[in-house]
């Protein structure tokens, strides 16, 4: 039997190493090393694909049975950190301040507890280390892949700071939304600042195109389907007289519900293009997709909370968020369960001071343990 205070303890410590390694989406390279080591550590079998970096391991049951998977995210942010902790990040501008360090902690725990129960466990659970989520295409570069050609079910997870460590919070359906981005160029004609009237100012043009835009979630959409579109860089113009030829506005699109996604999607390209042409000028749209929305599967949700109670954690509902995560790129495949795990309340993710409770550690490899083992 595994003594679970040495595990404690060596999970504790492997934390404190992510943490104060972190490394940017598509160089996690020593991140990787480090997870491999652990494992193999443990004699746990990983996978011979040719990732850069990210890697798969995956623990062979004796009984026969389903495959499952498990996906934890690897990579760290571009935030200077401010926590003040001892083991706080020791790459200048570089931090986990999405608790992806805790999630490689918690994948790795998870991962031994099942080694250990190898003898019992039914099929076969591929433990996923995943690079480059924050870019929100990192998913891609693993199921380029064959890894999730033979698994039914995936599990994913993220660190939640508006709950008490431990505390595991679950919710059927939508938790976080497909994420695209869009670049609107609107053309013009530059002329002086004091003869607007001999050219076309694209200024005016994109302020009506930018109003224009907020009328797609108060008057297209359901009332009820959550949705957002958000001008977030607007640029043109070089100086105070001079009237421009371009201006570029760039911004996001968050929703829940495919038929939104495809209904963003037209009336942003009509109403950029329209209002453009109205005015003597022309736009064109860029439309950059992202991952879909995220979504729970009904039977695995109440399936996790229940695991969750008879293991004596408490309990919350998931919040959803228009925040977005490429776990549901997975879920495109397969049915998939994307909870949160309490890592004590404090400052939000992606903030320098954000912090997660290492106490929770060895409960989030319990739970997750739970889940991949249980068989529903
Ligand atoms: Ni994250």
């Amino acid at each position: 039997m595994m003594d679970m205070r040495e595990l404690e303890e060596e999970l504790r410590e492997a934390f404190y190493w992510f943490h104060e390694h972190p490394e940017l989406a598509y160089e996690e390279v020593r991140t990787t090393e480090k997870i491999r080591e652990l494992l193999t550590a443990h004699g746990i079998e990983i996978l011979p694909y040719e990732l850069k970096t990210g890697l798969v391991a995956v623990i062979r049951g004796e009984k026969e049975g389903s495959v499952r998977a498990l996906r934890c995210d690897i990579d760290a942010l571009p935030i200077a950190e401010e926590t003040g902790l001892s083991y706080c990040s020791a790459e200048p501008g570089k931090m986990h301040a999405c608790g992806h360090d805790m999630h490689i902690t918690a994948g790795i725990g998870c991962a031994i507890l099942l080694q250990e129960k190898k003898k019992d466990l039914t099929g076969m659970v591929k433990i996923i280390f995943q690079p480059a989520e924050e870019t929100s295409l990192g998913a891609l570069k693993i199921l380029e892949t064959d890894v999730m050609e033979d698994v039914e079910k995936i599990w994913g997870f993220h660190a939640d700071p508006t709950n008490e460590a431990g505390v595991v919070a679950v919710r059927e359906g939508y938790v976080t939304a497909a994420v695209d981005r869009f670049v609107i160029t609107v053309k013009g004609v530059g002329c002086h600042g004091a003869h607007p009237d001999r050219g076309i100012d694209p200024v005016l043009i994109a302020a009506a195109v930018i109003q224009a835009l907020q009328s797609i979630v108060s008057r297209n959409i359901n009332a009820f389907h959550p949705s957002l579109l958000s001008v977030t860089r607007v640029s043109a113009g070089t100086t105070w007289n001079v009237i421009p030829a371009e201006a570029v506005m760039e911004g996001t699109v968050r929703t829940m519900e495919r038929e939104d996604r495809i209904l963003y999607r037209e009336r942003l390209h009509e109403i950029a293009k329209k209002t453009a042409q109205a005015y003597g000028a022309e736009a064109e749209v860029e439309w950059i997709e992202g991952p879909p929305a995220t979504y729970n599967d009904r039977q695995m949700a109440e399936n996790s909370v229940k695991l969750a109670e008879e293991m004596g954690f408490s309990t919350a509902v998931e919040e959803s968020s228009l925040g977005g995560d490429d776990f549901a790129f997975y879920e495109e495949k397969i049915p998939g369960c994307y909870v949160k795990l309490g890592t004590g309340i404090g400052h939000p993710i992606h903030h320098p001071a954000f912090e997660v409770k290492p106490e929770m550690l060895l409960r989030a490899a319990r739970f997750l343990c739970a889940c991949l083992t249980a068989v529903f």
